[in-house]
């Protein structure tokens, strides 16, 4: 590895017990893939799932990377989006790496976005009971949020992720050049999730971003490193207090009550992709806390006026096509799997940077934040 590249990388911990990773994050981690890998092998040999998008792209580079330590790889190229996480592309990797004879001491690599991640995941959870597995997230939305902490999953008919386990990568390897490979708009849905982070739990962070997320876009790398560092750093910190969301971890769900029955409403489609809708969610959460009194007039405004600057979905009418009315859009909520005991949890703020778990929102309020955003359309 030359010692260029070394330099250039971080590591973030994430000290779970007994089962405690880094997450390295900086360029050129593909191509040092193999050394950042052996370590965790029990013989020189891996298998990739991935996407044929992210293989045409970047393959290559990984199994590269691998070979310069002696390590052989094969790979599995599902098809690209939210349609391949569900059983039967599931059903088709596991049988795949059991055709592979990968065994139980063997590491397999989730090389993708939050879809590969999420599928690939669950496969080691299950496949002989569980085998260690690698992350190297590709999208931004993967490097900051969906390739660290664990949670895996596949969707079912009735709802997104309600097929999964916790299960925890031996190691995230966060390569900051396959973000340029990204079109603008996946970028800017990964910053959606970015943004939750300052909104969520620091204001410093979000005042930096409001400072610098036009370098953030134009890919200044780094600005781009500071991004992911403080976005996982705030993950680490979140799952380490609450693994399997008992308590805190629900804060990484501020704007997602919102998003998932708008996603629910476009059909998990191009109309609207997932940190698009944590965007607007986002926006809804801070009108909807400040509709309650919690938060100042002022705090909604930074928020929308943020997402504006940085060309992003900011209100229902930057949603192409027809949407429900209020009501419905409330009822898709209701079964949304946050729901404890009947009651809708929403994660509300007191300001930027300071959000709390509330379980007793009264539902003419959302209802009132929902009329006047479909009002304005
Ligand atoms: N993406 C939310 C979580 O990992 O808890």
């Amino acid at each position: 590895m030359n010692e260029t590249m070394m330099s250039n990388i971080d590591t973030v911990p994430v000290n779970l017990p007994d089962r405690a990773y880094n997450i390295r994050l900086g360029p050129g981690l593909l191509s040092t893939a193999g050394a950042e890998i052996a370590p965790f092998l029990r013989r020189p040999k891996t298998w990739i799932v991935t996407d044929q998008t992210v293989a045409n792209l970047h393959l290559d580079t990984l199994q590269k990377g691998l070979d310069n330590a002696g390590i052989s790889s094969a790979s599995l190229a599902l098809p690209p989006g939210e349609s391949t996480k569900y059983w039967p592309e599931f059903t088709r990797t596991v049988e795949w790496l059991l055709e592979q004879k990968v065994e139980r001491n063997d590491v397999i690599i989730a090389f993708g976005g939050g879809v590969i991640g999420d599928l690939a995941g669950f496969a080691a959870a299950v496949l002989r009971r569980g085998v260690n597995f690698i992350q190297i997230p590709t999208s931004l939305l993967a490097q900051v949020d969906s390739s660290v902490g664990g949670k895996t999953g596949i969707n079912a008919p009735q709802g997104k992720n309600l097929i999964g386990a916790f299960h925890q990568p031996k190691l995230v390897l966060a390569d900051s050049d396959v973000l340029n490979t990204l079109p603008k708009r996946d970028f800017l849905a990964g910053y959606g999730e970015v943004v939750k982070y300052g909104l969520l739990g620091d204001a410093k962070f979000f005042d930096w971003l409001e400072q610098n997320g036009a370098d953030v876009a134009s890919g200044d790398l780094a600005a781009r490193l500071h991004t992911v560092r403080r976005s996982v750093e705030m993950k680490a910190e979140i799952v380490l207090r609450d693994e399997t969301e008992q308590g805190d971890r629900a804060l990484l769900n501020l704007g997602h009550t919102f998003c998932h029955a708008l996603e629910n409403v476009t059909g998990y489609s191009e109309r609207l992709l997932h940190g698009e809708g944590v965007a607007i969610g986002c926006a809804l959460a801070f009108q909807l806390s400040q509709k309650l009194g919690l938060c100042s007039q002022e705090d909604p405004s930074r928020v929308r006026a943020h997402l504006k600057a940085m060309g992003m979905k900011t209100d229902l009418a930057d949603i192409p096509g027809d949407l429900p009315d209020a009501e419905t859009l409330l009822a898709i909520m209701g079964q949304d799997k946050k729901v404890v005991d009947g009651q809708l949890r929403f994660i509300l703020a007191k300001g930027i940077g300071q959000a709390f778990v509330a379980s007793d929102v009264p539902s003419e309020a959302v209802l009132s934040v929902l009329q006047e955003a479909l009002a304005a359309r």
